[in-house]
């Protein structure tokens, strides 16, 4: 499949777009400050929040799994069975409550992802959301693939 442009020039914080990539649904998703900041006190929750399993470029392999610290990139695929979460800055899990940061959600088997597409514990998905190989062309401009 042929590279995707992504024009990130008019995104809002908090904003996240959706591209389709080799078919696959790929999100952007621009942080705010205040997630940035709560990014790094989940890693107790995390199955891997280091990201030594699974998949990203070495450009992503960090605590934010992206190349900027404010635009996430990452593949849509739960790394369960394929599903594609929600997102959900704001809705829970019952077991987190309060604690909640915001993140994507699995509805076929119950996997929470943070906003670094870090997998939680104790859910089915075995490993983080995978990152796409991308680089920024200019300040604005992405290139997925
Ligand atoms: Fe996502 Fe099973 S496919 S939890």
């Amino acid at each position: 499949g042929a590279p995707v442009e992504v024009d990130i020039s008019k995104m809002e914080s908090g904003q996240l777009i959706r591209v389709a990539w080799r078919g696959k649904p790929v999100w952007i998703l621009k942080r705010t400050p205040q997630v940035l900041e709560t990014l790094s006190t989940l890693d107790d929750q995390l199955a891997d929040p280091l990201s030594n399993e699974s998949n990203q470029p070495e450009s992503s392999k960090n605590p934010l799994r992206s190349i900027k610290p404010e635009i996430f990139v990452a593949i849509g695929l739960c790394t369960h069975l394929g599903c594609s979460p929600t997102f959900r800055p704001e809705i829970a899990p019952p077991d987190l409550g309060d604690n909640w940061k915001g993140g994507f959600f699995c509805p076929c088997h119950g996997s929470w992802f943070d906003l670094a597409g870090r997998v939680y514990r104790g859910v089915p998905a075995p490993t983080n959301l995978d990152i796409p190989p991308y680089r920024y062309v200019t300040d604005e401009l992405i290139i997925i693939g």
